[in-house]
């Protein structure tokens, strides 16, 4: 039994040796006094080694989920959490340099897009060595220059780039030099959000199993946000599906696919058969299947996750 399976099996609550742990994580943006939540006590974890793919329509807070974790949310956002981990280091209490250190290192980024994290006006290569420089020293730090272009051969890259400007690449290679930056470093968690929704769907398979390869290389954990379900059949070993800032299912993959058990991943995964092209299913959950059948999708909206089968878990009545 893999590390992802035993810790299937297990629980919604952070076990020993998970990579990262969440407890009661609440997100709201806004003062104080006219806070909008928008992550609602979401409690969940990643064990090594593991894909944990996460799902939800537009607005469920996905994205705040990810920056609350890489703790990048903006200024007018408040974060809470009983428990937010990193193995050993909690995350809630690091400091801006201890932040900073294990960002790349530890904890790596794949944004929608790529431009949040290319530099317009440096090239590709400057870009590495920055990298590199600002985490590393000494034997080590020529070590991985030495590996720049290992690591580009990896996700089916030439040397050339690193002599162009993003602005030179298409889509695609941008998102897979993104992807060559977030696993440089060999990071224990990779997040992915939405890595592939600017491409074409041919190249977004090829970046997506690039990705992918290169995570199962270097033994790191990801969560990676999709709307895609059949993509996500294929990747996580589980999945999280969020619904206007909860979880309102978690479980293995399998499960979740075979025995969907709240309203809004029933209508999720019952979409797919009777929808051909890959795009509909995106752009359905895209959507969000609220508009679908409201009264059905929102019937339980607040309810807390029970255990309906062994590590799986729905916010229903049982
Ligand atoms: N910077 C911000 N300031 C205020 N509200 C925000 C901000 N960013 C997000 N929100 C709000 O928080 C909620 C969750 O947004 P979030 O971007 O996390 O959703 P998402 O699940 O990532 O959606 P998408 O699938 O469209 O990327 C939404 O109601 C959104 O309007
Ligand atoms: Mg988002």
């Amino acid at each position: 039994m893999s590390a992802a399976q035993l810790h299937a099996a297990t629980a919604v609550a952070p076990q020993a040796g998970d990579v990262l742990s969440i407890e009661n994580l609440r997100v709201s943006y806004g003062s104080r006094f006219n806070a909008v939540p928008a992550v609602r006590n979401a409690t969940f974890s990643v064990a090594r080694d593991e894909v944990f793919g996460l799902v939800g329509e537009s607005g469920s807070g996905k994205s705040t989920l990810s920056m609350a974790i890489l703790r990048l949310l903006p200024a007018q956002a408040h974060c809470e959490a009983d428990r937010m981990r990193l193995g050993d280091t909690d995350l809630m209490a690091a400091g801006p340099a201890a932040l900073r250190q294990l960002r790349w290192t530890r904890l790596s980024y794949i944004p929608q897009g790529s431009m949040g994290v290319l530099n317009p006006v440096m090239r590709v290569r400057e870009q590495f060595l920055d990298t590199i420089a600002d985490h590393t020293q000494g034997a080590q730090r020529r070590e991985i220059e030495g590996r720049i272009e290992t690591v580009l051969a990896g996700v089916n890259l030439r040397p050339a780039v690193l002599d162009q400007f993003p602005h030179e690449l298409s889509g695609g290679m941008k998102q897979r030099v993104c992807i060559a930056l977030a696993i440089l470093l060999e990071p224990e968690l990779i997040i992915a959000d939405e890595p592939t929704s600017a491409l074409d769907v041919v190249s977004q398979r090829q970046v997506l199993e690039t990705l992918s390869s290169a995570r199962r290389r270097i033994g790191a954990s990801m969560i990676m946000i999709g709307h895609d379900m059949a993509l996500q059949a294929q990747l996580a070993d589980r999945i999280g599906i969020m619904f206007a800032g909860r979880f309102v299912e978690i479980g293995p993959t399998r499960a979740i696919f075979e025995a969907p058990r709240h309203p809004y991943t029933q209508r999720l995964i019952g979409a797919i058969p009777s929808i051909r092209r890959r795009q509909d299913i995106g752009e359905l959950a895209r959507r969000g299947l609220e508009h679908a059948d409201g009264a059905t999708a929102s019937a339980h909206p607040d309810l807390p996750l029970r255990e309906v089968s062994a590590g799986h878990f729905a916010a229903i009545e049982l």
